[in-house]
């Protein structure tokens, strides 16, 4: 047998292999448990030691030829096409990224983002509480007894059961609740804002059944009403991003706090459009309502399990959805939980432009 010649078929095969399969099939048709190439090595078990001197060099360097031929093919194929993957993948990264469908940020969420991003700046950490409450923290707590008219004003959505404790369930009507909750839970001192859903039985423009207030609460040792004026004042200019943010706070009355003050911001009149700055009392310019606030009253801090001997503070709350109207230009509430995605693309904010008060807290729309 002319193994010499064998050996050059055999790597010319080899070498004209084209992909990896044909090579793999090569293999097995060579070096394979039947392979032609093992047959060759099995024979040499039935030559005579003469036989086997001469041949079995020759048969084994033909199986070496060829295991080397097929191990540098092999090599060569698969990087040529690693190299022809790479061509075809090729990115150019200085192209824009494509337009793919993406969602927004809802202006409520981002509102509260720039809410939290401004109390924390002012070291306030954000507090929650349930939206399915009991009448004690919703109303007694608060100083809202039974009777009291406001209870009644709030249009209140009752679940039919009470709970274990015997008390009313319903769905919190203000975020107030939180105060109590947090005073029960954390003790003094006390700063916090609370952010979230509330709900009251109302529907129109500007009322919907469901909606979303922001509560503020500190509650330490010497706390007036300068401090509440300074953090609404500081908490204002920064969310409107106005240093003409004036404000005018006028006597008012709510149980839970005394004194009580509601906060009226001022505005001038720019084509047709009330825009936030300046004092309301300067010629074309009038006060808008913003909040309801006041020093916490003495009753709610004994709820709280604090003793009001010891313990002030003051406390806010402020409707979500209207400061998010006045700031981004929106005039009907019930749009905000159409969920209509048209509305959602031009009012919405990009994922990426999250508030944070060294870049700007208002994202551009
Ligand atoms: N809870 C009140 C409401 O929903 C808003 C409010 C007013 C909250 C005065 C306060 C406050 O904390 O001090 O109508």
């Amino acid at each position: 047998m002319d193994y010499a010649a064998t050996g050059e078929q055999a790597l010319a095969r080899i070498a004209a292999a084209t992909d990896l399969d044909s090579l793999e099939k090569l293999r097995v048709e060579f070096l394979g448990k039947q392979g032609s190439i093992s047959g060759l090595l099995k024979t040499l078990g039935a030559m005579s030691p003469d036989e086997r001197q001469t041949t079995g060099p020759k048969i084994h360097a033909l199986r070496e030829s060829v295991t080397e031929a097929l191990t540098a093919r092999k090599a060569g194929l698969e990087q040529a096409a690693l190299d022809a993957r790479l061509a075809a993948e090729n990115i150019d990264l200085s192209l824009p990224a494509p337009e793919a469908p993406r969602g927004s940020i809802h202006p409520v969420s981002q509102v509260l983002d720039e809410l939290a991003e401004i109390f924390a700046d002012m070291g306030f950490a954000v507090a929650t509480g349930p939206e399915i409450e009991d009448d004690w923290h919703n109303f007694t707590a608060l100083n809202i007894p039974e009777s009291h008219p406001a209870r009644a004003m709030h249009d209140t959505f009752y679940f039919p059961d009470k709970d274990a404790e015997g008390r009313a369930m319903l769905l919190r009507t203000h975020t107030s609740p939180v105060q109590i909750r947090s005073m029960l839970r954390d003790g003094a001192p006390i700063r916090i804002i609370a952010p979230g859903r509330v709900y009251r039985s109302d529907s129109d423009a500007t009322h919907t059944p469901m909606f979303h207030q922001v509560e503020g609460l500190v509650i330490d040792k010497g706390i007036h009403l300068g401090h509440l004026k300074w953090t609404l004042e500081t908490f204002l200019k920064a969310f409107f991003e106005r240093d003409d943010i004036v404000l005018r706070l006028r006597p008012s009355y709510f149980p839970f706090t005394e004194p009580s003050v509601e906060v009226d911001v001022g505005f001038a009149i720019q084509n047709g459009k009330r825009v936030l700055g300046g004092s309301g009392d300067a010629p074309g310019h009038g006060w808008m309502e913003l909040l309801g606030s006041g020093m916490v009253n003495r009753k709610v801090i004994a709820a709280g399990g604090l003793d009001p001997d010891e313990w002030q503070g003051f406390a806010f709350g402020i409707g979500v959805d209207r400061i998010a109207m006045l700031k981004y230009g929106m005039d009907d509430l019930r749009a905000f939980f159409d969920g209509d995605v048209r509305w959602l693309q031009h009012y919405g904010f990009s994922p990426l432009d999250v508030p944070t008060l060294s870049a700007g807290v208002g994202a551009a729309a």
